[in-house]
């Protein structure tokens, strides 16, 4: 079989060529499965409607797969993976897998990656090269790559054609499939590649192994239909659906009553939450006002885009309580003509405009951004709007990136006269101005008493505590571990550009919401 059969295939038999994993004794007629990732049909936007599956089980005939075996997922990107890398590690568990922190102690190795820039990619690559030499030496080690990267074609080509070490490919729509790609994998002797380019529907009640009982990400959505010109993730993640928000509403409740204190509900355009549903009008200010009413102390959401921030929304952000005065707020750019070539579908007026009603709606409100430098042909006065933006809305930190080309995307395509180095030069002066802006909101909690969600130990120092104010301000302090998982109050002794330093003054029972 040669590599365009492989290509062409929806389901491609296996041959006896390969000498791969000879070692275990394999049916010869055993069916490879290959559904490869096409671009293409990832742009569609049909009209089909989302199927609710209330229930999963792990299908019978896999459990105990994992018996004596152990598995290592590592995730790159955003939260969205994170929160499928715990999806996946429910699964595993399910599948009677044990956890490892050590690649060399796995029998089965996820790369579960990101799509969003070049270099998250070449990091992919990297690690698949440092993982070859445990193929050779463990022949029974599976190797699986996952996530965004799995979804674009170009990569699953390079890894059939490069990486022969890589034992399974799939999507990000069919990670419930894991137990079918698993049992695959051991039985075939060509890669498995199952990646699905149309979205799926939307499955409740996957198990999940949360990292740590603290804080939780909770998926109010998946997808999305903005089709940015520089974005791969609408082709990655598919359209937009939108969990019931009882679903939404019962694993909240559920999280509150295990005693997790802060939950992040989770989608890569929260506020185009509900406008999928066909039956009734519900949207994330509806969701977030019912999400007032359960007993944990903070609720927060991300990602939002401002074209879909409704004034319903601020009101409802408005009134508190457990919705935390932190707004992350993409803009990307400050120059309405940049906002248009990457189809934002806003101005830099309409986003000031946004900002101005948060403010004055919640006026003790912290926004921070994502901004892309070096657009094609973004020109000086284009990235001085920028520059200006940030001043005006006064962001106390920011995400910044230099403009990475995906293969697909309709950027990708235009031409760029902006040469690497003054892309470069431009992000080291937002650099410069967002650390300047970050120290000066530091500056305000000097001597001041501020209230910390404690999450464990600091990584660089166990004897001293770390957890986040409402704002997302990184606190480091001196207090019992009894603090661990409570929201304690915290004297700022020392105000740095990216972080706190204190002094616990009281330990609480974690701060009652009403
Ligand atoms: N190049 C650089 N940055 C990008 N982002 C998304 N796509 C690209 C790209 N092609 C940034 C955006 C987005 C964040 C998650 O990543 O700022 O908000
Ligand atoms: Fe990408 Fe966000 Fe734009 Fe969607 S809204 S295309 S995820 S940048």
């Amino acid at each position: 079989m040669n590599e365009n059969q492989r290509l062409e295939g929806q389901q491609v038999q296996t041959e006896n060529s390969s000498d791969k994993k000879s070692s275990k004794d394999y049916s010869k007629y055993f069916e490879t499965v290959y559904t490869a990732p096409s671009l293409k049909d990832a742009k569609k936007r049909g009209k089909e409607e989302v199927k609710y599956h209330k229930d999963f089980d792990i299908p019978e005939e896999f459990l105990g797969m994992g018996e004596g075996r152990k598995f290592y997922i590592r995730t790159y990107g955003c939260q969205m993976n994170e929160h499928d890398t715990e999806v996946m590690a429910g699964i595993f568990l399910g599948l009677g897998y044990e956890p490892t922190d050590s690649v060399e102690d796995a029998n089965v190795i996820l790369l579960n990656t990101c799509a969003i820039r070049e270099n998250a990619e070449n990091k992919v690559f990297g690690e698949l090269g440092h993982l070859k030499h445990l193929k050779r030496e463990k022949p029974d080690l599976l190797l699986g790559v996952c996530g965004c990267m799995s979804q674009e074609e170009s990569v699953v080509n390079k890894i059939l054609k490069t990486y022969n070490q890589v034992d399974m490919i799939f999507g990000t729509h069919n990670i419930h499939r894991l137990p079918n790609i698993l049992q695959e994998a051991y039985m075939s002797k060509e890669m498995v590649v199952e990646v699905w380019s149309k979205e799926g529907d939307v499955i409740e009640n996957l198990p999940k192994v949360r990292r740590g009982n603290i804080k939780a990400w909770v998926n109010i959505m998946y997808g999305c239909d903005k089709f940015c010109t520089y974005c791969i993730v609408p082709y990655t993640r598919g359209k937009e659906r939108s969990r019931r928000p009882e679903d939404i509403i019962q694993e909240v409740r559920q999280l509150a009553a295990h005693g997790y204190q802060e939950i992040t509900l989770l989608g890569q355009n929260v506020n185009a939450y509900g406008k999928d549903f066909t039956d009734f009008e519900y949207g994330l200010g509806d969701l977030m006002d019912e999400m007032r009413k359960i007993d944990i102390p903070r609720v927060r959401f991300t990602t939002s885009h401002p074209r879909d921030f409704d004034d319903h929304l601020i009101e409802v952000l408005a009134k508190g309580g457990n919705l935390m005065d932190h707004i992350h707020l993409p803009v990307q750019s400050g120059s309405t003509d940049v906002l248009k070539i990457m189809a934002r579908k806003y101005t830099r007026e309409q986003y000031l405009e946004l900002v101005r009603k948060i403010k004055a709606a919640i006026p003790n409100v912290t926004l921070t951004t994502d901004i892309i430098v070096g657009y094609p042909n973004e020109t000086d006065e284009q990235f001085e709007e920028t520059l200006s933006l940030v001043r005006e809305v006064g962001y106390e930190s920011a995400y910044t990136f230099i403009y990475s080309p995906r293969e697909g995307t309709p950027a990708a395509k235009m031409q760029d006269n902006v040469p690497m180095e003054v892309k470069k030069e431009r992000l080291q002066r937002l650099n410069a101005l967002v650390n300047e802006q970050s120290a000066q909101s530091m500056k305000k909690y000097q001597d001041q008493i501020v209230e910390v969600l404690v999450e464990g130990e600091s990584k660089n120092n166990p004897d001293v505590l770390a957890g986040y104010t409402s704002k997302m301000k990184l606190v480091n302090f001196v207090g019992p571990k009894s603090a661990i998982g409570k929201i304690v109050k915290v004297k700022i002794t020392n105000a740095k550009t990216w972080s706190l330093n204190g002094e616990m003054v009281e330990e609480n029972e974690p701060v009652e919401v009403k």
